[in-house]
């Protein structure tokens, strides 16, 4: 949050330097969670971004992005779709590699995740490298159905994210509190 109709949220997350290694500025959304007043308009502010993008599902990103995914999802009167770490989920599941800002890791999605006329909205803490939201869209494609957005609380400009996933969504779908 800053420049969106979140900035008075930016107050609520914490910068934490050098974690979880020396480099890096981790985003650390726990005081935003523990304020009532500051999560809930967080909540209303993405779950108005996910209304206006059409979303009749959303797929959260382990693990803060569960955090957001499922309120919103509530307020959206859409379903809610875990996006996990790899061997979490059960049965036949769809699984992609990828890098982050800090090491790689795996996230998988069940096959049977959407129906296909599913309009998905990927939602998520931050957006930084890409790297994350990359792979679930991409995982999302793989079930069949079609991703009209990506939203995040933060999105961090300074990094080329955006641009990453513009081959995947339009530009304009990508919104940051
Ligand atoms: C963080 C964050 C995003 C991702 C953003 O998750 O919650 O999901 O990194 O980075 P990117 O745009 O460079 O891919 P992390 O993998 O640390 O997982 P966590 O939510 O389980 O802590």
């Amino acid at each position: 949050p800053a420049a969106g109709p979140g900035g008075h949220l930016a107050g609520h997350i914490r910068d934490v330097v050098d974690h979880p290694r020396p480099g890096v500025t981790f985003k650390d959304i726990t005081p935003l969670l523990a304020d009532p007043g500051a999560f809930a308009d967080t909540v209303d502010i993405l779950s108005a971004m996910c209304t206006r993008l059409g979303a009749t599902r959303i797929a959260g990103l382990e693990a803060r992005g569960f955090l957001l995914a499922a309120p919103v999802a509530l307020r959206c009167g859409a379903g809610c779709v875990p996006v996990r770490k790899a061997g979490k989920l059960p049965g036949e599941t769809f699984s992609r590699a990828y890098e982050l800002e800090y090491g790689t890791a795996t996230l998988e999605i069940q096959r049977d995740a959407f129906r296909p006329e599913d309009r998905v909205v990927v939602v998520d803490d931050v957006l930084a490298t890409g790297g994350t939201a990359e792979a679930a869209i991409e995982l999302v494609h793989s079930t069949g159905a079609r991703v009209t957005g990506v939203v995040v609380l933060m999105e961090l400009t300074f990094l080329p994210g955006r641009e990453r996933l513009e081959r995947l969504v339009k530009s304009d779908c990508v919104q940051a509190a």
